[in-house]
């Protein structure tokens, strides 16, 4: 059982309904009120939900490991390092992909279109934005499926992949739930003997390069406060002390960064033309303070908009470029979570975007020097293993840049 059988669209916020959702914050302090929103209407999807929550009510998640706030490379011996300088185009080029973890055909075509596209265009770090491992995570720290869903489609390109988790990953009785997200402490376990997957703990940052950095990526855990059940876990409650602790720590770090480009990638998207639809408003149904990401949305208001120059997220099996607008404080939304999945081939939404797609598996590349950040997307045939640029755009005003950052 997949969410998306289960939960059609439904109509999106307007900019007021979106900017009195949730309560206002100021940067940095997280807003946790004490009731939850009220349901507006019982129906198919409310009902849905709530047989889900009580379902999960019978699986408690078991103890989560302490999330660790700082990067650190604590990869297997032998682990890809990190690029310390740009390449011979003299920028970081970063392949982007989302979704993945199938197993299929599709997840093994696309990334060996994107092996091609990253030898060429000398990639030297990669991200994985959620769902890594489908259906509902891996069942250990080695599972085989971390063989079979990652490493074995992602052979040759062989660098750093900065990973995040997504509901699938995060979810025990009821694929895609983000129910159980202990498990994805298995996931952090993993990258201890992985020389590909690097994910220090469930968030975390990267500065490159790390000696003096031009971008800065933000790694963050979306799933508590977008699951399509309620947490039962009191750790990783939308109020409980993970979240809290998480909130703090990016609003920190993002303060603290000295990188002229901020990058936050997480699996949930701040908005989004796709199916699954905005933070705030997911796939029109909610269950007191979850599924619909209202507490995300908080977050991303609060603490992201404004301050990274990128959002990157999956979730929906789509690719997008979306604009930057007053409502996101110029922070730009890219969703890129069609390496393994397509979807239904329209728009549901209409955020402004730049490019979209919603029809083509693809992959993107982020390209990073002092004087621009470049997006490019490439769709991907199937069948012959091939890659299409079908977009390019550039920015070249961080959002928010320290003094002293590269210029
Ligand atoms: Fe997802």
């Amino acid at each position: 059982m997949c969410e998306d059988e289960l939960i059609p669209p439904q109509a999106d916020m307007t900019e007021q309904e979106w900017l009195h959702t949730g309560s206002a914050t100021t940067a940095g302090e997280p807003s946790m009120p004490t009731t939850g929103r009220t349901v507006p209407f019982v129906n198919r999807r409310t009902l849905l939900g709530g047989a889900m929550a009580g379902a999960a009510l019978a699986v408690l998640p078991s103890p989560a490991q302490s999330p660790a706030s700082a990067a650190a490379r604590r990869g297997a011996p032998g682990a890809f390092p990190f690029p310390e300088h740009p390449n011979g185009k003299g920028e970081f080029a970063i392949l982007v992909t989302g979704d993945a973890g199938t197993g299929d055909e599709a997840q093994y075509a696309v990334a060996a279109a994107a092996r091609d596209v990253c030898q060429a265009e000398r990639v030297g770090l990669a991200v994985g934005l959620g769902d890594n491992i489908y259906e509902n995570g891996p069942e250990s720290d080695d599972d085989a499926e971390f063989q079979d869903k990652f490493e074995k489609p992602n052979s040759g390109i062989d660098v750093p992949w900065l990973m995040v988790l997504g509901n699938h990953d995060c979810s025990g009785l009821i694929p895609g739930s983000g129910g159980d997200p202990s498990r994805g402490d298995r996931e952090v376990a993993y990258a201890a003997t992985s020389r590909r997957w690097y994910m220090p703990s469930r968030y975390y940052s990267v500065p490159l390069p790390a000696a003096d950095p031009l971008v800065e990526f933000f790694a963050i855990d979306t799933i508590p406060w977008s699951s399509y059940v309620a947490q039962v876990d009191p750790r990783y409650r939308w109020d409980g002390p993970y979240m809290r602790e998480q909130r703090s720590w990016l609003d920190g770090a993002l303060r603290a960064s000295r990188a002229r480009w901020k990058v936050v990638i997480g699996h949930h998207p701040y908005l989004n033309n796709g199916k699954h639809g905005s933070a705030g408003s997911y796939d029109g149904f909610e269950i007191g303070n979850y599924t619909s990401g209202v507490h995300l949305k908080d977050m991303y208001d609060g603490v992201v908009a404004g301050r990274a120059d990128l959002i990157l997220s999956g979730h929906d099996h789509t690719l997008q470029i979306l604009e930057p607008t007053a409502r996101t404080g110029g922070t730009r939304q890219v969703v890129c979570g069609a390496s393994a999945k397509t979807e239904d081939g329209k728009a549901h939404f209409g955020h402004p975007a730049a490019w979209q797609n919603f029809s083509d598996h693809g992959f993107m590349l982020l390209k990073v020097s002092g004087a621009r950040l470049t997006i490019e997307a490439y769709t991907v045939d199937v069948a012959t293993r091939k890659a299409t640029l079908a977009h390019r755009t550039r920015q070249t005003q961080p959002v928010s840049a320290p003094a002293g950052a590269h210029a």
